[in-house]
């Protein structure tokens, strides 16, 4: 049979209590709604996504992702199943998601798709069922789902809750949401009611019980905690069964687009951004990497690796801070901002080195070339090209460029006065 997907984002998520749309809040680097739709796209080609509130800026996020939008009218028709007014579909079923639940995975999904039945919606048992909408089960049926607001105490009890996912057949859909209606404490019109209208009318509903970890809804920031440590338990699983070493993994987080190849080490307390790709390198405690390539280095303790930076055969030691910079075979140990610059093989950056790639206008470019020797404390002021073989002495302020095989120095001089300790303070 013929399958749409549907998933449901128009909605405030007023319990996140945050002025940006709930399905873009983040789980290890990606919108809610990224997490969803990529495991959706696994099950078919056609799926699309209802937006409604603050549907631009949504809208402008999933643009490149591939899915098709409707807009749900939010005014006149709020609600679950005021978000399916008005949508049709050419497929024989559609299987409906929550924008909400980030964890849902394809595998899971595919259950579904297994079970006859004119609806097969997803049910979790839980021991705190607060928040979800209660199912009522009879013979191994769903008779009907009632809403927290609307149960009544017996109901309240109830600890099989609705998870939020449907697989309706679409001649079920083209029928009950014109009929729903928003009688309820909410003032909203429930998808969850078409459970109640189906059986009624002698249609089958069946339950299909699911993992409550891959099925939780965020509602609030609490969840969105909860949720993200699952899927940072599921990244560095991944990682670690592909030969990634981590040292205690708890304590380190890694995007879920951060990958790896080779032999790789993460100490304590390390954070991997963006789509930051670490090969056979080994990457120390309290380091934080963005959006950059590191190969057959060694990154911290303590550095920050900012986006942009590619650095290969390297040596990165702490409180050093790299910005789209790519450096190959270089050693920078200790206290150093490289910013916006080129550095090859054999070059040795001193402590306290600063690249001032910044005038308060633009920025620019510092290119230091082979077997360059930057001494301690030296500020190269960008644009700004050192070429192979250079030194430069410490505590230089280096405004020319240097030509090969040269050395550049700039101080003050120096000057000793005998006894003026004793002249300024007197005999102690
Ligand atoms: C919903 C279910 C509840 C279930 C829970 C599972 C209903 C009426 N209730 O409750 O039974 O236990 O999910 O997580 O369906 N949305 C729209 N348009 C709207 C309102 C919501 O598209 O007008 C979207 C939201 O963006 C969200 C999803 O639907 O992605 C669920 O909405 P939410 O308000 O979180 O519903 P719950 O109260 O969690
Ligand atoms: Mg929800």
């Amino acid at each position: 049979m013929s399958l749409s997907v549907v998933i449901l984002a128009a909605g405030k998520g007023t319990r996140m209590k945050s002025p940006l749309p709930k399905v873009l809040h983040k789980i290890s680097g990606k919108p809610m709604i990224w997490h969803i739709v990529n495991e959706a796209k696994k099950l078919g080609e056609d799926v699309t996504l209802i937006l409604g509130h603050e549907a631009k800026s949504v809208e402008e996020f999933v643009k490149d992702l591939g899915v098709k939008t409707a807009l749900q009218d939010l005014k006149n028709y709020p609600g679950t199943g005021g978000a399916l007014k008005g949508f049709e579909s050419e497929a024989q079923r559609v299987l409906v998601l929550n924008g909400d639940m980030p964890l849902v995975t394809a595998k899971e999904l595919e259950k579904f798709l297994d079970v006859e039945a004119d609806i097969v919606m997803g049910v979790i048992k839980l021991k705190d069922p607060s928040g979800y909408g209660r199912v009522v089960i009879k013979e191994s049926q769903v008779e009907k789902i009632v809403e927290q607001k609307d149960a009544t105490k017996e109901e309240l009890k109830i600890d099989t809750v609705n998870a939020g996912v449907y697989l309706i057949k679409t001649e079920l859909l083209k029928r009950f949401i014109p009929a729903l209606s928003n009688q309820n404490a909410q003032k909203e019109y429930y998808l969850t009611d078409i459970i109640e209208m189906a059986k009624k009318e002698g249609y089958s509903v069946k339950p299909v019980f699911v993992d409550e970890e891959s099925f939780m809804g965020v509602n609030s920031k609490l969840d969105l905690a909860k949720a993200d440590e699952v899927m940072q338990k599921r990244i560095k699983e991944r990682a670690m069964l592909q030969g990634v070493t981590i040292r205690a993994p708890q304590t380190v987080y890694i995007d879920i687009e951060a990958g790896f190849e080779g032999e790789c080490e993460i100490e304590s307390c390390v954070v991997i951004k963006g789509k930051t790709i670490i090969k056979n390198s080994h990457i120390k405690s309290h380091s934080r990497i963005e959006e950059s390539q590191i190969e057959f280095s060694s990154i911290g303790p303590y550095a920050r690796i900012r986006p942009g930076s590619i650095i290969q055969k390297s040596h990165i030691g702490n409180f050093v801070e790299v910005k789209k910079s790519r450096l190959n075979g270089v050693k920078a140990g200790h206290l150093t901002y490289l910013g916006d610059s080129e550095i090859e093989s054999g070059t040795n950056i001193g402590a306290g080195v600063i690249t001032c790639n910044y005038d308060g206008k633009s920025k620019y470019k510092t290119k230091i070339g082979k077997n360059v020797f930057v001494g301690s404390d030296s500020q190269l002021i960008a644009p700004i090209v050192i070429e192979d073989d250079v030194i430069i002495a410490a505590g230089t302020t280096l405004n020319k460029d240097v030509p090969k095989g040269s050395m550049a120095i700039s101080r003050a001089p120096l000057k000793i006065i005998k006894d003026f300790y004793y002249k300024f303070f007197g005999k102690k």
